[in-house]
C-alpha cells in the first residue's frame, strides 16, 4: 500500500487529448491554440519595464506579519469595491495569494471533512479538485441554456436536498466560467433562500460585454440575511496572475462576520501567504486597471465578433456571451466533444477545450477569447472549413 492520503489521490495517467497535444508539441507543431486564459502569453497587461517600475517600494525591506495582509491593501480594495456600489471595511476583507487558495481557506472555514458544497454546473473546473483537497464534496445545481442561462430551480432545489443537510455552502461564479453569465438579481433570491453562506467567484465581474441591466451587482447584495464572502484578484482584474494576490470581502450579520472573520484570521496566520511585494504597489496598479482592461475588453470583443461573423450560416452555432474571457461554440454532433477537439488537432493544428472539461452537455467546445487576434482568426476559419468539410 502507498503511503498516501486519499485526497492527494487522482488518476494521473493523460488522456486521449493530453497525449496527442503532448506529442505535437514534442514534434514541434506549430499549433493554433485557442484555450490560453493567461493574459502574460496572449501580450496582455503591464510591459516588464513598466511592472519593475511599479514594484519598487521603500517600505519593501520590512515585513510586520498581519493575517488577513496589510491594511493599506485591504483598504485599496475596500474603496476599488465602491466602483460596483459596493461597502466592505477593510477589516473584512482577507487577502490571500490566489483565489484558488481563498477557496480552500472557506472550505476549512465551513466544511468539515465529509460536508457538501453547492456548485454550478457547467462551471469552474477547479472547483472540484479544490473540494477534493479539502475532503469536501461537491453537489452541482444546473445552468441550463435557452437563449441565455439560467439557474435551473429545480435542480438548486434537488441538489440542496440530496446533501441530507451536509450542504455548508453554496457557490457561485458571477460571470460564470465558461458561460460567461451573470447571476441575475432574482436568482440571486433564490441562492440566498437556502439560507447557507454564499462563496461568489467574481474574478470575472469587470469583464462585461453586454447590458448589465438585470444582473446582480454581486453577492454581495444578499448580505442582508446571508453570510457572503465574494472573491477576487489581480490575476483576472490586473491581468497579474504571477502576483499572487487576491482578496475576500466578508460580508453578512455583523455577529457572523465577527465569528467568520475571527476563524479565518486563525487559518489565514497558519499561512502568512499574500506577498508584500504585489500588497505594497497595489495603489499603483491600480491606477493602471482601465488602461488594461480596456485592451482585454477589446480583444474579446474583437474575437466574439470574428466568431460569431466566422460561424454564421455554418453548422455550428456559437451560444451568448455576456461576460468573461470564454465562448461556448455548440458543434454538429456526429461525434463527441473529445473526438471533435481530437481531429480538430489532429488535422488543423487547432486546439479547443472540450466541454466536458466544465461539465457542458451534449457537443460543446470552449475557446479562449483572450487569444491574440490574429491567432483566434486563423482558427476560426480553420474551425469553418472543418465545418464545411462534414
Ligand atoms: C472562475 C475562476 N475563478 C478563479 C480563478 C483563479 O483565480 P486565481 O488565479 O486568483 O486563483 C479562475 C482562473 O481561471 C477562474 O476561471
Amino acid at each position: 500500500m502507498q503511503p498516501f492520503s486519499q485526497r492527494s489521490h487522482r488518476d494521473f495517467t493523460p488522456n486521449a487529448l493530453a497525449r496527442a497535444l503532448g506529442s505535437a508539441r514534442a514534434k514541434g507543431v506549430c499549433l493554433l491554440d485557442l484555450t490560453s486564459g493567461n493574459p502574460t502569453e496572449q501580450g496582455l497587461g503591464f510591459s516588464s519595464e513598466a511592472l519593475s517600475a511599479v514594484l519598487e517600494h521603500p517600505e519593501l525591506a520590512f515585513y510586520a506579519p498581519s493575517p488577513f495582509g496589510l491594511y493599506s491593501a485591504r483598504a485599496c480594495f475596500s474603496d476599488d469595491l465602491r466602483r460596483f456600489g459596493l461597502s466592505v471595511q477593510p477589516e473584512q476583507i482577507m487577502l490571500t495569494a490566489s483565489t484558488s487558495e481563498a477557496y480552500a481557506m472557506l472550505f476549512k472555514l465551513l466544511c468539515d471533512p465529509g460536508d457538501a458544497v453547492l456548485v454550478p454546473s457547467p462551471s469552474y473546473p477547479l472547483l472540484e479538485v479544490l473540494a477534493a483537497l479539502e475532503n469536501v464534496s461537491l453537489i452541482p445545481y444546473t445552468i441550463a441554456y435557452d437563449g441565455e442561462w439560467h439557474i435551473d430551480p429545480e435542480s438548486l432545489r434537488r441538489a440542496n436536498a440530496a446533501s441530507l443537510g451536509r450542504a455548508r455552502a453554496i457557490v457561485t461564479v458571477h460571470p460564470n466560467n465558461p458561460t460567461g453569465s451573470f447571476l441575475k438579481r432574482h436568482e440571486l433570491s433564490l441562492l440566498a433562500a437556502l439560507n447557507l453562506p454564499i462563496i461568489s467567484d467574481e474574478v470575472f465581474a469587470d469583464y462585461a460585454l453586454d447590458n448589465t441591466r438585470k444582473h446582480a451587482a454581486s453577492a454581495l447584495g444578499a448580505a442582508q440575511h446571508n453570510l457572503v464572502f465574494r472573491l477576487s484578484g489581480l490575476s483576472k482584474s490586473l491581468l497579474l496572475p504571477q502576483l499572487k494576490l487576491a482578496f475576500t470581502a466578508i460580508a453578512g450579520p455583523p455577529e457572523l462576520v465577527r465569528s467568520a472573520c475571527e476563524r479565518l484570521e486563525h487559518i489565514a496566520d497558519a499561512y502568512l501567504s499574500p506577498s508584500n511585494v504585489a500588497q505594497l504597489a497595489l495603489p499603483r496598479l491600480l491606477n493602471e486597471r482601465e488602461l488594461v482592461q480596456r485592451d482585454v475588453l477589446a480583444r474579446v470583443r474583437n474575437n466574439r465578433d470574428t466568431l460569431t461573423r466566422g460561424l454564421a450560416n455554418s453548422a455550428a452555432s456559437v451560444l451568448r456571451i455576456e461576460g468573461g474571457w470564454y465562448a461556448i461554440v455548440v458543434l454538429p454532433a456526429v461525434k463527441s466533444d473529445e473526438a471533435w477537439c481530437l481531429a480538430l488537432l489532429r488535422e488543423r493544428k487547432l486546439v479547443v477545450q472540450p466541454g466536458y472539461f466544465f461539465d457542458l452537455p451534449g457537443t460543446q467546445v470552449v475557446l479562449s477569447l483572450i487569444t491574440r487576434e490574429s491567432v483566434f482568426a486563423e482558427g476560426v476559419a480553420q474551425l469553418r472549413d472543418a465545418l464545411q468539410g462534414l
